[in-house]
This record gives C-alpha cells, sequence and structure tokens, in this order.
C-alpha cells in the first residue's frame, strides 16, 4: 500500500470498513486533509461526501443544526447508501428515529427528556454504584493473576462488561440478560464485521434490531404499572407537550441507550490501556495527584471511539468558500480534530497532564454526547481501581480491530500484567 504521504488526496482512504480493521486510524492521511484540504470533496467516492478534518470546522457545523442535519443520513457508508429513506424502502420497517437521528424541533423536545438524568449532579446518585460494579470486574481480573502474573484479553474482562453492567442497571435490565445487550450492541454497531454479522449487513444488525425491541417492551409494560428508579421508567412515563411517547419511541430510546453507551465505552477503556501500555511513564503519572481527571480527557482525545457522524446540508450554501449541495453529505472526522495542530500542543504527544484539552471525542454542540458524564465516571473508576494493582503490563498479542468505520473498535486486547499487592 502506498504511504498516504505520496497520494493523490482522492486516494486517500478515510472511509473503507476494511481500512480501520487492518491499520487502524489513518492519522497520517487526516493530517494532510487538514494541512492540504480541510473540507474535501470525495466526488468518486461510491457514496459522494465531504471529509471534514479540522477542529473549528466540525464545532461550526455541529453548532448550525438546522443547516447540517443529523437525520438524513448518520454516518457514510462506503458501498450502500444508508440515507434513512431508503433503509425504510429496504427494510420494509418504519423505524424509529432515536435521539441522535432527530433534528429540531423534535431533537430538542426530546433530548430534554434525558437531560435532567444525566447531569453531574444527579450522577451523584450513581457514583456508589459504578464504583462497585469498577471494582468487582477489576478484581476478577486481578484474581487470575493468583498474586502472580496471567494473561487475559482486557476487552472480556473490563473493557466490554464494564459498560453493559452500568448501561443495563442504569436501564432497569435484570442481570442475567446483560450478555443479551452485549450481543446486541456487537450486532448492531459491528454490522460491517462478519464475526459479528455472518450473512449480510442490513439483515443481522436488523435482526439485532427487532430482537431487542420485542425484548424491552415487554420491559416497558411491566414498568407503566410497576415505575421504578430506572431509565426505562422515565422513558415510559416521558411526555411531550403533554402527550405519552408513541410506543415506539419510547424503545428507540432504550436502543439508543444500548447502541451509544456501550461500544463507545468499551473502546475509550481499551483504547486508554493501550495507550497506556505504549507510554508506561505515562501510567505512572496518571496516578499522580491531580491527574486522574485530566488523564481520562487525554484517553479521550487520543483513543476518540467515535470516527465520525455524518450530516446532511438542508439547504444550499457556502462554507469556507465550499458550495454545498442541498443534500450533501458531510463526514465529521473526531479523531482527525483530536490530533489538530491548531488545537494541541504536540497532538501526537499522549500526555496525560494536558491542560487545555478540547477534545470532540464526545462530539460538540447540540448533539454534545447525553452520556458524557456517565462514560467519563466509568473511565475513572476503572483505571482509579486497576492502575495502582498493575505492577506490569504488557502487551500478549496484537490487537484485533473491528471492521468498522463508525466505531473505532478493539475486539480482543491481550495484556499479560504482573499484580502489586494491595
Ligand atoms: C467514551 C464514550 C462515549 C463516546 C466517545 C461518545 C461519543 C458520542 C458522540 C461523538 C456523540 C455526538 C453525535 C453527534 O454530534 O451527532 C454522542 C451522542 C450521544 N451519546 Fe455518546 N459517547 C460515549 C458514551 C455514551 C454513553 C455512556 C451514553 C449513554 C449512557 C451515550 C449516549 C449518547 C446519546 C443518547 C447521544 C445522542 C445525543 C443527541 O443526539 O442529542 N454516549 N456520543
Amino acid at each position: 500500500m502506498a504511504a498516504a504521504a505520496d497520494l493523490p488526496l482522492d486516494q486517500l482512504d478515510v472511509i473503507n470498513p476494511e481500512s480501520f480493521e487492518a491499520h487502524g486510524y489513518p492519522h497520517e492521511a487526516w493530517e494532510r486533509l487538514r494541512r492540504e484540504s480541510p473540507v474535501h470533496y470525495f466526488g468518486d467516492s461510491p457514496v459522494p461526501f465531504w471529509a471534514i478534518t479540522k477542529h473549528a470546522d466540525i464545532t461550526a457545523i455541529s453548532k448550525q443544526p438546522d443547516l447540517f442535519l443529523n437525520g438524513p443520513r448518520l454516518f457514510v457508508h462506503p458501498e450502500v447508501s444508508n440515507m434513512q429513506e431508503d433503509l425504510e424502502a429496504q427494510q420494509g420497517f418504519d423505524r424509529p428515529a432515536t435521539l441522535i437521528e432527530m433534528d429540531n424541533p423534535q431533537h430538542s423536545a426530546y433530548r430534554k427528556i434525558i437531560s435532567s438524568r444525566f447531569t453531574p449532579a444527579a450522577l451523584k446518585k450513581i457514583h456508589a454504584e459504578v464504583d462497585r460494579i469498577a471494582r468487582k470486574f477489576v478484581d476478577e481480573m486481578l484474581d487470575e493473576a493468583d498474586g502472580g502474573e496471567a494473561e487475559v484479553d482486557f476487552v472480556d474482562k473490563i473493557a466490554a462488561p464494564l459498560p453493559i453492567a452500568v448501561i443495563g442497571w442504569l436501564l432497569g435490565v435484570p442481570e442475567p440478560d446483560w450478555p443479551q445487550l452485549y450481543d446486541w450492541t456487537n450486532r448492531m454497531i459491528g454490522f460491517d464485521d462478519p464475526e459479528f454479522n455472518p450473512s449480510d449487513v442490513e439483515s443481522d444488525s436488523m435482526t439485532a434490531m427487532v430482537e431487542l425491541f420485542t425484548y424491552f417492551s415487554s420491559i416497558v409494560e411491566d414498568r407503566k404499572s410497576n415505575p421504578q428508579d430506572d431509565l426505562i421508567t422515565l422513558f415510559a412515563h416521558a411526555e411531550v407537550d403533554g402527550q405519552k411517547l408513541p410506543p415506539m419511541d419510547v424503545l428507540a430510546w432504550c436502543q439508543i441507550i444500548v447502541g451509544a453507551g456501550n461500544e463507545t465505552t468499551r473502546n475509550a477503556t481499551s483504547g486508554g490501556m493501550l495507550a497506556l501500555i505504549d507510554h508506561p511513564e505515562e501510567r505512572r503519572r496518571l496516578l499522580a495527584p491531580g491527574n486522574m481527571r485530566s488523564g481520562i480527557e487525554e484517553i479521550l482525545r487520543w483513543s476518540s471511539p467515535v470516527i465520525h457522524f455524518a450530516r446532511t446540508v438542508a439547504e444550499d450554501t457556502v462554507f469556507n468558500g465550499h458550495a454545498f449541495k442541498k443534500g450533501d453529505t458531510l463526514a465529521l472526522y473526531y479523531p482527525s480534530a483530536n490530533r489538530d495542530e491548531d488545537v494541541f500542543d504536540a497532538p501526537y504527544r499522549f500526555d496525560v497532564a494536558r491542560r487545555p484539552n478540547r477534545h470532540l471525542a464526545f462530539g460538540v454542540g447540540e448533539h454534545f454526547c447525553a452520556g458524557a458524564h456517565v462514560a467519563r465516571l466509568e473511565l475513572e473508576m476503572a483505571y482509579k481501581y486497576l492502575l495502582p494493582r498493575l505492577k506490569e503490563v504488557e502487551l500478549a498479542g496484537e490487537p484485533d480491530r473491528l471492521r468498522s468505520n463508525l466505531i473505532g473498535g478493539i475486539k480482543r486486547l491481550p495484556i499479560r500484567f504482573k499484580v502489586q499487592p494491595a
């Protein structure tokens, strides 16, 4: 494969799921785009799109939600048109939009439903439980070493089960069903990866979604007459303009929380571990007083698990001298923004004490991640308990990456570690 430095810009590959699986993030290609053509039209791509790679441009676009819409197309797929209307026609199923696919006025009305639950103050209430869940998984992994040394898959032991448990508990899903949440997430988000969807991209992820809807509908029914202090109850009783939500919208809420809350945090956790293995000095610095918060932000900047989300241009407009046509698709590359030389000093240095750190791992503007505080809490609890107990840690094999251009996923992260006595 020719190096990104030698290729014409139009041949840079920033969209094929196979390339992300084989090579990880194309930082060299993104850097060239930021330098030479920060708003670049890939007109020959089967689904043509504008690649937006600078921090300032992603911010400006995300802050104009009425001009740059989330609804019509959530992400660019290089082979299939995944415009909402085409998907519905193919699937013969009127799938309800989730929060992230809504535009105003519906988006702001629906966003209020969750906002009150995920503020830092409200999260104080869940602190103790997230703490307990994180400590349980850390202890179980450390027990494998029996006071000495062990080899484990970090994704299997901590990065995957921790967010599943937190999301399952927040939603109010009974614990024995949590593994099922894991399976649905893999099939819905890993739709391009043959390990999760062996037959066909569209149909397998669709089947997973229908299974998830069927499962949640019986819990929703229960919560209508038997309210609990959980998110399913919140959604089942939520009202917009004095009306209860349509039943399918309640299920779409459950789906977005399962889909958005698992795979992202999983890959920030595993991406963080990979970064800390690659930078042992930073692993030690993370434990110095006052560095945990900034270290978590740096892990988020560094790992940036969401590769891109798309926007659709609502009307002809000129952006930074480029003529966007109504209906054009924009891909916002968050990991590229997070290495932007105009925003970050030494952007390729992993620095757990980095301040300020205005990363865009959670997006920005109208659709800024609703679960950012939950994700930060999970990461903090996991590393707070784990790192002081690791005397040594190294890779025990190559990370196995997800085939996806949406999530920078690590399916397996084999590590070898020695335990520090408690
Ligand atoms: C490290 C973990 C996470 C990352 C990197 C992440 C990333 C993102 C990004 C980039 C967006 C913005 C999409 C856009 O602008 O179009 C987003 C939206 C969203 N995220 Fe997260 N997320 C994470 C964890 C979570 C968790 C734990 C939850 C739920 C508990 C969650 C729920 C949501 C929801 C509901 C939205 C849609 C918000 C809206 O459209 O108004 N996320 N996330």
